[in-house]
């Protein structure tokens, strides 16, 4: 397990599935603002992609996030677009609703900057969050990410166009300790 101030990133157990699809992924708000395609009903039991991991999958690595404390269950974390030869990837991350607001998002953000610039030798990390996700900004911000462009009009959210802010890291200019 991969470990920050106050959460872990483990990998994804069978029973965090029903918990993460009936409090995350099956709130309709939540997954149209963060999934940047349209919501459609996740059956229980379905390999869907974004639950149940495929090991072989080299460029995607997901995580379940879970309270150093106690272990109880609290988010999702996933590297993606892992780029070998440009050293880059994505970062996301989702947090249970009761579990948000408590500092875990920052800290979470803090732990994959970890396994991508130490674990992988990436040189480069990559947000692409709403531009009213004010926690989402402020945990990347608070990591080092600074804000590279503005894509306009870029996610078709429930109804209206919204801009999404593009965030940026490189390896050189990570403090790994500053929360800034
Ligand atoms: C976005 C998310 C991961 C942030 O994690 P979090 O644990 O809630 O955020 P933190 O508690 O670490 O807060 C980070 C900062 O944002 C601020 N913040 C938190 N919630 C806020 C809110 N609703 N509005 C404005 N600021 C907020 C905090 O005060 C903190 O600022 P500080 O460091 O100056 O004190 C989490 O809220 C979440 O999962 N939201 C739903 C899914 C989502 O939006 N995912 C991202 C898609 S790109």
């Amino acid at each position: 397990m991969l470990k920050g101030s106050k959460v872990g990133l483990r990998a994804r157990h069978e029973d965090d599935i029903p918990v993460l699809r009936a409090e995350l992924y099956d709130d309709v708000v939540n997954s149209a603002r963060s999934e940047g395609r349209p919501w459609r009903p996740m059956t229980p039991g379905s390999e869907d992609s974004r639950l149940v991991v495929d090991d072989r999958e080299q460029g995607h690595v997901p995580f379940s996030v879970v309270e150093l404390d106690g272990g109880t269950l609290v988010g999702t974390a996933v590297l993606s677009n892992i780029d070998n030869h440009n050293r880059s990837a994505h970062i996301g991350l989702g947090l249970l609703p009761a579990s948000r607001g408590k500092g875990y998002g920052t800290d979470v953000v803090a732990v994959l900057c970890h396994y991508g610039f130490v674990v992988r030798g990436l040189q480069r990390l990559q947000i692409e969050t709403l531009s009213d996700n004010a926690a989402m900004l402020r945990s990347a911000e608070r990591n080092g990410f600074v804000r590279e462009g503005v894509l306009r009009s870029s996610a078709w959210v429930m109804g209206e166009f919204l801009d999404e802010v593009l965030l940026g890291l490189l390896v050189r200019d990570w403090k790994p300790d500053a929360k800034g």
